[in-house]
């Protein structure tokens, strides 16, 4: 039997709404994550120092008894965030990143920003600070095409702030390209990548390729397989500068199943073994827990977790359900489409 004893992980990016939603998803992530950075895009969204302390206060409220599981929060940049707050949220040591969010680029992304020129004062101050800025790196111009986006993005804006505030410490989050992978293992130590579940299992096939499957669809939007596989061989590289954030991102049934279907794919529940299945396809188990559970704590400059985590390969497949139920309805778990062997058992 083959077992695997890792530090017990942490997410990285990760939606976990509000209300019934948070409900019923939170327990999925707390089951094996000590950690998650929480993503701010709520409606309306966590914009200041006051919000973040009332939603983590949300979040507490919501752990199942006797769970174990700090959120560590974000702010929502807007064309109207104040530096001063963005530094007492930073002292406040509740919040641990700023997100960017171009406006119109995602799920409830309409307060993002338009214009960079506007929250340069507040950049400003991160990088004085030493605060992460957490960018959605896509652009929104209609003109170019959704595959082109991130690429785009690093080109035209990424690379453009880093010239001008070269202090500013950079998260790319869930990069879904070769390009934001080759970017990422150039760039200096104050940027790292996040790197998704899914982007590791899909390509752009497995959402179109014989009817459309609203389930795989999220953003950015999974790309062609020579992307994918040059995002395996980055999660896999043991490169510090790449780091798991699941981007777990549920959204109820009827709005995935939907003639404008939501973006996001619901991954906190099977993230730990489908990660071990890849690394071991990749012949990296080895590799698995600087990924999962050192890297990001390190880029973060917060301590690695105490406990540990064990999964344990057996010749029955792990089962998970197809689907959890929240007051909100009902959310499709991540149906990777394969068996996977490895089982989290303690
Ligand atoms: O697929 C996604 N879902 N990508 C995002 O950037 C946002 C997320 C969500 O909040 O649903
Ligand atoms: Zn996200």
């Amino acid at each position: 039997m083959e077992q695997l004893t890792l530090r017990r992980p942490d997410d990285w990016h990760l939606h976990l709404r509000d209300g019934a939603m948070l409900r019923a998803v939170l327990p999925e992530t707390a089951r094996h994550f000590a950690r998650a950075i929480v993503m701010p895009n709520l409606v309306p969204p966590v914009v200041t120092l006051a919000d973040a302390m009332a939603y983590r206060d949300r979040i507490l409220a919501a752990l199942p008894a006797g769970a174990a599981f700090d959120p560590l929060m974000t702010l929502y940049l807007t064309e109207g965030t104040d530096p001063a707050d963005v530094a007492a949220a930073a002292a406040s040591g509740v919040v641990k990143a700023v997100k960017l969010y171009p406006a119109g680029a995602t799920t409830n992304s309409a307060s993002g920003v338009r214009d960079l020129t506007k929250v340069m004062p507040v950049l400003e101050k991160m990088a004085e600070i030493g605060l992460p800025l957490c960018t959605h790196g896509e652009v929104t111009t209609p003109e170019v095409d959704i595959f082109d986006r991130e690429a785009v993005f690093i080109d035209t804006v990424l690379a453009p702030l880093r010239r001008r505030l070269p202090e500013l410490r950079v998260v790319m989050e869930h990069i879904t390209t070769e390009e934001g992978a080759a970017y990422a293992a150039e760039a200096g130590d104050g940027l790292a990548a996040t790197i998704t579940t899914h982007h590791l299992i899909i390509n752009r096939n497995h959402i179109l390729a014989g009817g459309i499957r609203p389930h795989y669809y999220c953003l950015p939007v999974a790309k062609r397989e020579k992307h994918r596989l040059a995002l395996r061989r980055a999660a896999t590289s043991g490169n510090p500068r790449y780091f798991l954030g699941t981007d777990s991102a549920p959204h109820v049934d009827a709005l995935k199943e939907h003639a404008c279907g939501c973006a996001g794919c619901f991954t906190a529940t099977n993230t730990m073994p489908l990660l071990a299945h890849v690394f071991e396809q990749e012949a990296a188990l080895d590799r698995l827990e600087a990924f999962a559970s050192l890297n990001g704590p390190a880029f973060y400059r917060l301590p690695v977790n105490e406990g540990t985590i064990r999964l344990e390969k057996r010749p029955d497949p792990c089962v998970w359900p197809e689907k959890i139920l929240s007051e909100a309805g009902p959310v499709t778990i991540f149906n990777p489409g394969f068996p996977v062997h490895w089982h989290v058992v303690a």
